[in-house]
């Protein structure tokens, strides 16, 4: 078993690309009302959560309510791909703006086995080489999230390791 220690008050990042189990991760271990994903943010504003194009509009929405839970003292759970530094760089923001530690919780499987998964998704339409990108920018992501200000990085390889994490709350104080 993986242990994950978390802040009781964080703001947790999942990273990974599509296919390797962030939703159903974030289901496992969190409230439904603590995970805030990009597609329910999609689906919020454009009524159709793979809409890229409401994109800009998802995330503002998201920011806000991330803030707004933080604001209030609320652990708060990203549910989105988060491979690109920009999109973290806004997650690390508003958790300093509210003196909340970010972490990141990397979801790493076979690009092999993502594709599998995503084939098997009505959901999922993208092509390959969109799969590919990703798995690409995820290994860039590995060297830069300690600096882009993540306090905790936990990464976890493979459906094994995921599968047996366990969260443990650090007590504050
Ligand atoms: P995007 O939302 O597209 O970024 O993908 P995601 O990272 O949220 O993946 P999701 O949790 O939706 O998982 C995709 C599919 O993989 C699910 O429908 C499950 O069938 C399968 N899956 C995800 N996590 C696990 C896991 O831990 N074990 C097993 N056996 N299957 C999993
Ligand atoms: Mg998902």
């Amino acid at each position: 078993m993986t242990t994950l220690d978390i802040p009781e008050l964080a703001l947790v990042a999942l990273v990974g690309v599509s296919g390797s189990g962030k939703s159903t991760f974030a289901r496992r271990h969190f409230l439904p009302s603590q995970v805030l994903s990009s597609d329910m943010f999609r689906a919020m504003v454009a009524d159709d959560e793979n809409d890229q194009s409401a994109s800009a509009d998802a995330f503002e929405a998201l920011h806000h309510i991330a803030a707004t839970r933080l604001r209030r003292g609320r652990l708060t759970v990203v549910d989105a791909t988060n491979l690109q530094s920009h999109a973290r760089a806004a997650l690390v923001r508003v958790a300093r703006e509210h003196d909340v530690l970010p972490v990141a919780i990397v979801l790493d499987v076979p690009e092999a086995l993502a594709w599998d998964r995503t084939q098997g998704r009505a959901d999922r339409t993208f092509g390959r080489q969109v799969l590919t990108r990703m798995q690409r920018d995820l290994r860039r992501t590995y060297g830069l999230l300690a600096r882009e200000g993540f306090r905790k990085v936990h990464v976890l390889r493979g459906v094994e390791e995921i599968e047996a994490a366990e969260i443990r709350y650090e007590k504050l104080f």
